[in-house]
């Protein structure tokens, strides 16, 4: 599973590229991302929509992964871009990515960011709580807009997902609750808003799902929400956007359904749903599906250390610094070694990470081929929330990111260098006596 497969050098081979090659040119830790995977991905989602024959709308949820690259792979596909930070913004505008296919997400956005995205004709904003509903009107006001919205909605449902990540239960931070006529009022006021122009609902019930059920749910509370708001306020929503959170296998027991089931699922709800009503135009917003399996990030073995009769330890040159998933939500992988990738599995390591944290384990007991320092490691399934969640942990770099297609690697986020790492430090002048 993952990508890629095995050269008769006995390499793991992605996108027609030998990793030990990459690793060797590249240096490691390094992120592979199979260009082609991601495009096939995106494909797979626009076909499954045509085939409803329902209007729609697929947004990539850049957050999962964002670089300049990918963003122009997003628009070269056609899709909608959904961000969450003036950083997603700025990466995706300096990249071309034409503004009027981007929707801007987030519980907190600041006027910074509410300007800057104003500023720059964003298509869309998905309006999270009443402090923002007033805020971005009144800022659209100054500046003589009328952004287009959607109202985030708490559908109250909860999902079987890590609880880090579930985000659909009434108790959430995110969006307008369903009950106690919060979600009613947020219409309301949308309508009455001078300077907004309210498009439709929002909803997203968390991440890594792997039924339809809770989608359908959470569509069937939505259509209740519009069925409320045409009864009370005349009101018809244009646009349904069911979020993301389609869930992908990184290990042999997940099993998530195909984009294909989750898609035939939701446009089902929908039809049934909105019985009596306009159907709306349905939009989703993958993220991890898109680029999860497409990424396989290359590690160097370095120290191998034998506790007799309990563990062998078997340390990689990167970790929770560029894969914090396993520190963080416990998350599990599959690895292989790039380089001797026929060898029978004979051995079982657990492959830790070069941080001062006994945290910092990415594989627990994984079978491989008698490991040696210096063997590349290949961890699959790492496109997701992995460079987008690396960090600087003790000082650190964040690793490159190569897109790799038909034998072609292409650089396109390149290694931090030292230096970038004192790049914004400052030393106070009173302590110019004792330069560096
Ligand atoms: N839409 C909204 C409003 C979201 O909050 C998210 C993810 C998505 C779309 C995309 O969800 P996806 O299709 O990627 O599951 N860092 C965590 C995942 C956090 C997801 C946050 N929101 C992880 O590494 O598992």
């Amino acid at each position: 599973h993952g990508t890629g497969r095995i050269n008769e050098r006995g390499h793991l081979e992605i996108g027609g590229c030998d990793a030990v090659e990459l690793a060797r040119r590249f240096g490691t830790p390094l992120y592979v991302m199979d260009e082609e995977l991601i495009r096939e991905q995106m494909r797979r989602y626009v076909a499954a929509f045509r085939k409803t024959g329902l209007p729609f709308q697929v947004a990539y949820a850049s957050k999962a992964f964002c670089t300049m690259a990918m963003c122009r792979v997003v628009e070269e596909e056609g899709l909608h871009l959904d961000v969450v930070s003036d950083g997603e913004l700025y990466t995706a505008l300096r990249a071309g990515f034409p503004p009027e296919s981007i929707h801007f997400h987030g519980n907190n956005k600041t006027p910074f960011e509410l300007e800057m995205a104003l500023d720059a004709g964003i298509g869309l904003f998905i309006v999270d709580n009443f402090t923002e509903l007033e805020m971005l009107d009144r800022l659209a006001g100054e500046k003589g807009k009328r952004p287009r919205i959607l109202l985030r909605v708490t559908p109250g449902v909860e999902v079987s997902t890590h609880q880090y990540i579930q985000t659909g239960q009434e108790d959430s931070r995110f969006g307008f609750g369903l009950s106690g006529g919060q979600a009613v009022r947020a219409v309301k006021e949308a309508l009455q808003a001078r300077h907004l122009v309210l498009e439709g609902f929002h909803c997203h019930i968390g991440s890594q799902i792997f039924g339809t059920g809770g989608y359908r749910l959470a569509v069937g509370k939505v259509a209740a929400l519009a069925k409320e708001a045409r009864e009370r306020l005349g009101y018809l929503p244009r646009i349904f956007n069911v979020g993301g959170g389609f869930g992908i296998r990184y290990v042999e027991k997940d099993r998530p359904i195909p984009p294909e089931a989750f898609v035939e699922a939701i446009a089902d709800a929908v039809r049934k749903s909105f019985d009596g009503l306009p159907l709306p135009e349905i939009w989703v917003e993958p993220g991890r599906s898109i680029v999860g399996e497409a990424g396989t990030t290359l590690y160097t073995v370095g120290t191998v250390k034998d506790v007799p009769g309990i563990r062998k330890y078997v340390s990689v040159d990167g970790g929770m610094t560029d894969n914090l998933r396993p520190a963080l939500y416990q998350a599990q992988y599959e690895a292989m070694l790039a380089n001797r990738a026929l060898e029978d599995p004979t051995e079982t390591v657990t492959i830790a990470g070069k941080c001062c944290e006994s945290g910092d384990v990415l594989i627990w007991d994984l079978k491989l081929p008698p490991v040696r320092t210096g063997d590349i490691l290949a961890v699959s399934c790492t496109g997701a929330y992995t460079y987008s969640m690396a960090n600087n942990y003790n000082r650190n770099r964040r690793p490159a990111v190569v897109f790799v297609r038909n034998g072609e690697a292409d650089l396109v986020v390149e290694r931090e260098t030292l230096e970038d790492l004192v790049g914004k430090d400052r030393i106070p002048g009173r302590m110019r006596g004792n330069p560096v």
